[in-house]
């Protein structure tokens, strides 16, 4: 086979596009089973991250699918208030009655995913989880209820498959280590 070239700053292959699409596949299997006696089940993305996450996962589901996205953005009010975060772009729809998956690329510190799960638990859904492609809980300050996850990472920093630096790699196939200071 031969070598695949690395992005500049990339140490390593943590997981590979087939090991991605398998674990992905058995996640769906999960989901699809928790949900089937529901009349659907609604996906909400945070945009951009969990992107190609969500639309592997949804391909894989049995279930009758709706998605809906939101974005973020996070800001640093010092030691006091770290980890702030506002709403950047809301849903289109209500969630109101609706079983609800919050998709997130990773749960790391955990401000992100309790932010939203607090804010989309005050519009009455009918349920609310969580399914996540990656968790970093070494790195967990608030908990959070993390339903389904894909795969438990080190504390490094990692890109692809969604995620990114500055930007830069989402579109990567596998997820990778990166050495930020490279
Ligand atoms: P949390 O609020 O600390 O859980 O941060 C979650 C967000 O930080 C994720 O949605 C990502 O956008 C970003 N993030 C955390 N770790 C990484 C990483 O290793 N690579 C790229 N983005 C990351
Ligand atoms: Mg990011």
């Amino acid at each position: 086979m031969a070598a695949i070239e690395l992005p500049e700053g990339v140490e390593r292959i943590l997981f590979t596009e087939e090991q991605i699409a398998a674990r992905i596949r058995e996640v769906a299997a999960e989901i699809s089973e928790r949900y089937r006696d529901e009349d659907s089940l609604k996906l909400i993305g945070v945009l951009k991250g969990s992107v190609f996450f969500l639309t592997a996962l949804a391909r894989e589901l049995s279930i009758p699918v709706k998605i809906d996205f939101l974005a973020i953005s996070t800001f640093s009010g010092g030691a006091r208030a770290p980890g702030m975060v506002r709403i950047a772009k809301d849903l289109d729809d209500t969630i109101d009655g609706e079983d609800v998956l919050l998709v997130e690329d990773i749960v790391d510190t955990g401000f992100t995913t309790r932010y939203l799960l607090q804010t989309l638990a005050g519009r009455s859904p009918n349920s609310l989880g969580i399914c996540t492609l990656l968790d970093r809980t070494t790195r967990r300050i608030v908990q959070v209820p993390v339903q389904y996850r894909c795969f438990e990472i080190p504390d490094r920093f990692v890109i692809g498959c969604g995620l990114d630096y500055k930007q830069l790699h989402r579109n990567l196939p596998y997820i990778a280590v990166m050495n930020p200071e490279h």
